[in-house]
């Protein structure tokens, strides 16, 4: 299938493409680069022999999204938006229009195209506080904890209103865990620009010895160890669990939701000691206080993904950290 990536540079997005053509699709990369580098695109050539079309464009430029739409295309996956939760609270009015104005405008353009076949990069975050562990997808999505989880949960309901008013339309909502690690050749990876708020982009900064330590967010949880627990997901797992949407659930209208992630939880001791045994670094850290707005744990179940689209994670935490670190230490 031909699908327009929004966000195709960024993160999960670069990934997803890398296994799109793997898979014998076209992917074109729509991104404005606000969060990301061009050269991700001579990247992800030279990973799979094949060189993406790559449009420099934002999401809310309508018109432009419908120039780069009428060669004609099958689905949509839409990854570009921002993603900074502490960012978010600061600077609300930008993540609402970046995130939920530029889903519209897309929306909009994708309509005027013919195109009702979208993959939505959605996020745990939507479940707010979990009650009850593992997290299922019927859980109601309640009340986020700042403006970016906000986001994920009106970009989910315009979508949801949007299939409602024509049922036309074929919506993934794709809910990742915790996405980390790196393509295994160390090509691409997660970029944050200055000092990451992240969990393992942190730890791989420590170990490179960029960072004296690592801040341990709350030794006090109600967990084995006292820390936060997550459900750590290799971006090449979450990368095939698009591919395994777009192609079970085509030509399948409605609203389709899945968790992405493992299934299992890491506190972040555990994450830390894995990180030390991949690599041979030391990771120092030091317990402080808890991070506020953060769960004390969060885990998947993924029955459903593995039962209707077939998918399921294949990579360990080891393999996390042991890509993470290749991505960490090749040269951008
Ligand atoms: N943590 C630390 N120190 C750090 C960074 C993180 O101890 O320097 C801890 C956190 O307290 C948490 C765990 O590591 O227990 C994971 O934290 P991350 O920031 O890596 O991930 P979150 O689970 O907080 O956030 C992720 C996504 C968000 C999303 C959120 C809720 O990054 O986009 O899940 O779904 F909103």
């Amino acid at each position: 299938m031909r699908v327009l990536i929004t966000g195709g540079a960024g993160f999960i997005g670069s990934h997803t493409v890398v296994s799109l053509i793997g898979s014998g699709h076209e992917p074109v990369i729509v991104d404005n680069l606000s969060n990301a580098r061009e050269s991700v695109v001579g990247r992800i050539a030279e990973i799979t022999g094949v060189r993406p079309e790559f449009h420099r464009l934002d999401v809310r430029d309508s018109e432009g999204l419908r120039r780069v739409l009428d060669a004609g295309f099958d689905a949509c996956m839409h990854f570009a938006a921002l993603k900074s939760v502490g960012e978010s609270t600061e600077e609300p009015l930008r993540y609402y229009d970046n995130n939920v104005s530029g889903t519209v405008s897309l929306l909009e353009a994708l309509a005027t195209s013919g195109v009702r076949f979208l993959v939505f990069s959605s996020s745990a975050t939507v479940y707010g506080e979990p009650t009850t562990l593992p997290v299922t997808e019927d859980m109601p999505t309640g009340s986020a904890a700042n403006p970016y989880g906000w986001t994920k949960i009106m970009m989910e309901q315009v979508l949801r209103d949007l299939q409602l008013a024509d049922p036309t339309w074929n919506v993934a909502l794709l809910r990742y865990f915790n996405p980390v690690g790196a393509h295994h050749t160390g090509l691409i990876g997660e970029d944050p620009q200055g000092v990451p708020s992240n969990l393992m982009p942190y730890i791989a900064r420590v170990a490179a010895g960029l960072l004296p330590h690592l801040s341990v967010f709350g030794g006090d949880y109600p967990t084995p160890d006292g820390t936060g627990v997550r459900d750590y997901v290799h971006v090449m797992d979450v990368a095939e669990g698009h591919v395994a949407a777009l192609d079970t659930l085509a030509g399948r209208r409605g609203v389709h939701v899945y968790n992405l992630g493992t299934g299992r939880g890491h506190t972040v001791l555990e994450v830390v000691k894995a990180y030390e045994e991949t690599t041979g670094r030391p990771v120092p850290y030091e317990i402080v206080g808890r991070r506020p707005g953060d769960v004390a744990a969060s885990w998947a179940n993924v029955d459903k993904a593995a039962e209707e689209l077939s998918w399921r994670a294949s990579r360990d935490l080891a393999a996390m950290c042991a890509d993470s670190w290749r991505w960490q230490t090749t040269a951008r």
